[in-house]
């Protein structure tokens, strides 16, 4: 049983979210956040927090003994746009930091390693719809190159040493808590903040651009129903595919403009364009459904009425 669990990267737009909710599950003591950016109030009072740059292997070891984890959930990642940006940070956080945990799972013995993959690891030769879980993986940006390179390092651990490896291809993440870093689905974020903030929004992807997309807390469902997954009925291991919905910036900004009658946007294409270009249009994610049980809750419709709503609230009281 795994009582211990440590999440690195707590502080971005997955993993505060996920902290949060593991530390309902495995009581607040149990669920140690940990990453390298100042944490909000809400991780900060409802547990511990540690500085750890997953670079440093000897302070990751020192985490794990310190607090006897038994399970790491990796979510410190360079994202597509950051890592155009700076290639070479990308390889560095996501791979050697990816062996870091690796292998102070496999030296300490943990119990299991939760370590995410994105729809990135998709490239311009794959089938773009409905793109199959077993397909071309020969992505063009260097975040999908770490990705692919990833999946296939977690599998190389589960192969070789039997280390219970696993993960899934998140598609872009949709949320009101933390903002996104540097990604490319970034704008289905930032749109919603602008709609209520100043009422236009300049995209930076083309109208007709379509994408995976999920809301958090069907991410937060596909994370910890993994996590929780029986290992030995999986088949596949570290490269699930889960969907929800699939929108252009076109049929996202029509759906707010419901809400928001008055809202405009424009288009500026920038370098983030071609990553885009790069990535399925939707994901057959049938594996996940067959070997642990994955299902979405929330439609398009549901999620833009549900961002509508938190992020007026929060605007009202100005907290944003
Ligand atoms: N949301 C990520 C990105 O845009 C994709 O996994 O980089």
């Amino acid at each position: 049983m795994i009582k211990n669990v440590l999440i690195i990267g707590a502080t971005g737009q997955i993993g505060s979210e996920l902290t949060l909710a593991l530390r309902k599950i495995y009581g607040n003591d149990h669920v140690i956040a940990a990453g390298i950016e100042n944490p909000c109030e809400k991780l900060l009072q409802s547990g511990v927090y540690e500085t750890l740059n997953i670079l440093d292997a000897q302070r990751l070891a020192e985490v794990v003994k310190k607090y006897q984890i038994d399970a790491i959930i990796n979510m410190a990642a360079i994202l597509s746009a950051v890592g155009e940006k700076n290639p070479m940070l990308a390889w560095n956080v996501n791979i050697n930091g990816l062996i870091n945990v690796l292998e102070v799972a496999r030296e300490l013995q943990l119990k299991r390693v939760l370590n995410p993959s994105s729809i990135a690891a998709f490239g311009p030769s794959t089938p773009k719809d409905n793109t199959p879980q077993e397909t071309i993986l020969r992505p063009t940006s260097m975040y999908g190159i770490t990705k692919v390179a990833g999946e296939l390092l977690a599998d190389y651990y589960v192969l070789k040493y039997g280390l219970d490896v696993r993960g899934l291809r998140y598609p872009g993440i949709i949320s009101n808590e933390t903002l996104p870093g540097g990604g490319t689905t970034d704008y289905a974020v930032a749109i919603f903040y602008e709609a209520i903030k100043t009422g236009h929004y300049e995209c930076f992807l083309k109208e007709d651009t379509m994408l995976p997309m999920m809301y958090m807390p069907d991410c937060l469902k596909a994370t910890i129903d993994l996590f929780h997954a029986d290992f030995n009925k999986l088949i596949h291991h570290n490269d699930f595919n889960v969907a929800a919905f699939s929108f252009t910036p076109k049929m996202l900004y029509e759906n707010i403009k419901q809400y928001l009658p008055a809202f405009t946007i424009s288009y500026k294409p920038d370098y983030r364009q071609a990553i885009a270009d790069s990535w399925p249009r939707s994901i057959d994610d049938s594996c996940a459904r067959a070997e642990w049980g994955w299902q979405p809750s929330f439609s398009m419709d549901d999620m833009v009425k549900d961002m509508i709503q938190v992020l007026k609230q929060k605007h009202e009281k100005g907290l944003i």
